[in-house]
């Protein structure tokens, strides 16, 4: 395929391989977990519809990621370990945490219907995503025994509280106050024993030590085609409700290679999150890519060479984020990816790599799946897709310009190789192998000239097709302007109104007619200039 004098910008993207025989481990964090109690009326402080969900999500990324060994989750979170020497995508974070994060959130939103039956998901989740990355086995002990405490802290603490409100009749906030007062486990256990009559060593065990899935692998035997028998390694995954800080899960239920203990000081754990901050006043651009595309499409018989209804769904979603995330200014998609663009001098979550990723990217992924029967109608959704998302940072207006467009010249060349390959198939009956030979070596005037003998003009086809799909953010206007600088805030932006184009951006002329769109480049002085 030919390509664009754009190529360049690839220079910018980076590799982030992850350090080899690490245990890697994805955590996974639904940002509003705390309003779906509300939302949705669900049972405090725990609904065991939520927690099943969760799980079901989880076990359902596990299922997809062989390579996935070990997941441990309560309340929101999920934390998805992957064996220690995977060469998954050749380690890189993002790609590996995007993908579980996209999956996990798309998944959420496919199985809802069978933990609420009847009840409608109002609004696709997202979810926030790190990376941990543990030197040895007993860090790995330490890690998983820190997030089981953290669960158990958290439960208590609701436990008390809504048994306060509903058996003894407080009012929250007058509940959370006693919580506040009682300062160690024994004065929890106490209160709910004397004034609720409740004793929490009875309390379920899932939501007191929260949800495993261990991956265990088993011998089979399996018949070849040929007829023999043979053994084969299988693997599944079974769903536990253990203590961490027991060693036996260690040494017989999920069995680690290196001697471990118990240890009660965990805060060194810390360091070993991927904290990548993206640098300041630099274009920050978050590209999604869906995963195995081709396959999605042939499962679901997308139209060729461009089906409207996968197109409309690329960009309900990318709306969705754009109306989520003010500071995106401008997003352009085509085929199965989405690029975002975040403004140079944003704070957006704390400009912090996988923050920005992994919530972009889930948001897409849940949102794609909860239009899919409204735009999909009667093709009904096989399997959740993932996407995966890379930032990449570009220093200055021109290098940015150019990364656009050369994704708009890419869908270009796509597009018109596409285009007529589908011509000569569909309505010039080549086999694939005969149109994949009648345009080897073709350029663009050549094209133009086979669409010519069916009687196409290249550039009456939809400019939908031809341009992708521009959305940005329209002027603000001065009062509103106003405003924003005098409250120090961008909460303006987000109300603003998007406009969508399927137009030309590699020009000057987009640019020009729409100058807010890259602003103005501010001069930094002093440290309080970066703003940081
Ligand atoms: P990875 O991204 O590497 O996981 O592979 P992929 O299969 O997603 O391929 P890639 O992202 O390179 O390309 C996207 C693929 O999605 C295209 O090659 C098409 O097969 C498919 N695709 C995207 N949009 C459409 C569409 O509108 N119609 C059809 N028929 N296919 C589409
Ligand atoms: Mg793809």
């Amino acid at each position: 395929m030919a390509k664009s004098r754009f190529e360049y910008v690839k220079a910018f993207e980076t590799e982030d391989r992850l350090d080899p025989k690490h245990w890697i481990v994805v955590a996974l964090r639904h940002r509003r977990y705390d309003e779906l109690a509300d939302t949705y009326d669900l049972e405090k402080p725990n609904d065991k519809r939520l927690v099943q969900l969760f799980e079901a999500s989880a076990r359902s990324v596990m299922g997809e990621f062989k390579e996935l060994v070990l997941g441990y989750g309560f309340g929101g979170e999920f934390s998805l370990a992957f064996a220690k020497n995977t060469t998954l995508y050749r380690r890189r974070a993002p790609k590996l945490l995007t993908n579980l994060c996209s999956l996990m959130a798309s998944s959420f939103v496919q199985l809802w219907p069978h933990h609420f039956e009847g009840l409608s998901l109002l609004d696709p989740p997202s979810f926030e995503g790190a990376v941990h990355l543990f030197p040895d086995d007993q860090s790995l002990r330490d890690y998983m025994t820190q997030r089981q405490l953290a669960c158990h802290h958290r439960n208590l603490n609701n436990t008390v509280l809504w048994s306060l409100v509903r058996e003894c009749g407080l009012a929250v906030d007058e509940a959370q106050g006693v919580v506040r007062g009682a300062t160690s486990e024994g004065d929890k256990n106490e209160i709910l024993f004397s004034r609720c009559n409740k004793n929490y060593n009875k309390e379920e065990d899932v939501f007191k030590k929260g949800s495993i899935i261990v991956r265990t692998s088993t011998q089979a035997s399996v018949r070849t085609p040929a007829g023999s028998v043979t053994q084969r390694n299988q693997s599944c995954l079974t769903n536990l409700c253990f203590d961490f800080v027991k060693d036996q899960f260690w040494s017989e239920i999920f069995v680690l290679d290196q001697p471990t203990k118990v240890n009660a000081k965990t805060n060194y754990l810390k360091d070993f999150e991927k904290k990548a901050k993206l640098l300041p006043h630099s274009w920050i651009v978050i590209r999604i890519d869906g995963k195995g595309f081709h396959k999605f499409s042939e499962k679901h018989s997308f139209a060729k060479p461009n089906d409207i209804r996968s197109i409309e769904l690329m960009n309900r979603a990318a709306k969705r984020v754009m109306e989520e995330f003010p500071d995106i200014v401008l997003s352009y998609g085509q085929s199965d990816e989405y690029t975002f663009v975040i403004d140079r001098y944003s704070r957006m979550l704390d400009r912090c790599a996988s923050r920005n990723m992994s919530s972009i990217v889930s948001l897409f992924g849940s949102t794609y799946v909860h239009n899919w029967t409204e735009v999909f109608d009667d093709t009904p959704l096989q399997y959740s897709p993932a996407f995966d998302a890379r930032a990449v940072l570009y220093p200055n207006n021109s290098c940015l310009r150019d990364y656009l467009s050369w994704r708009q010249a890419d869908c270009h060349i796509n597009n018109m190789y596409n285009t007529c390959f589908w011509v000569l198939v569909q309505e010039g009956s080549r086999s694939r192998q005969e149109a994949e030979g009648e345009l080897r070596g073709t350029f663009s005037r050549d094209k133009r000239d086979i669409l010519k003998e069916f009687n196409r003009e290249y550039d009456k086809e939809d400019a939908l097709y031809r341009k992708g799909t521009i959305m940005y953010r329209d002027e603000l206007q001065n009062e509103e302007s106003e405003a924003t600088q005098a409250s120090g805030t961008e909460s303006c932006r987000g109300s603003r109104n998007i406009s969508v184009e399927h137009i030309d951006m590699i020009g000057d002329a987009f640019w020009e007619q729409r100058p807010w769109i890259l602003g103005k480049e501010r001069t930094v002085r002093t440290l309080e200039d970066i703003d940081y």
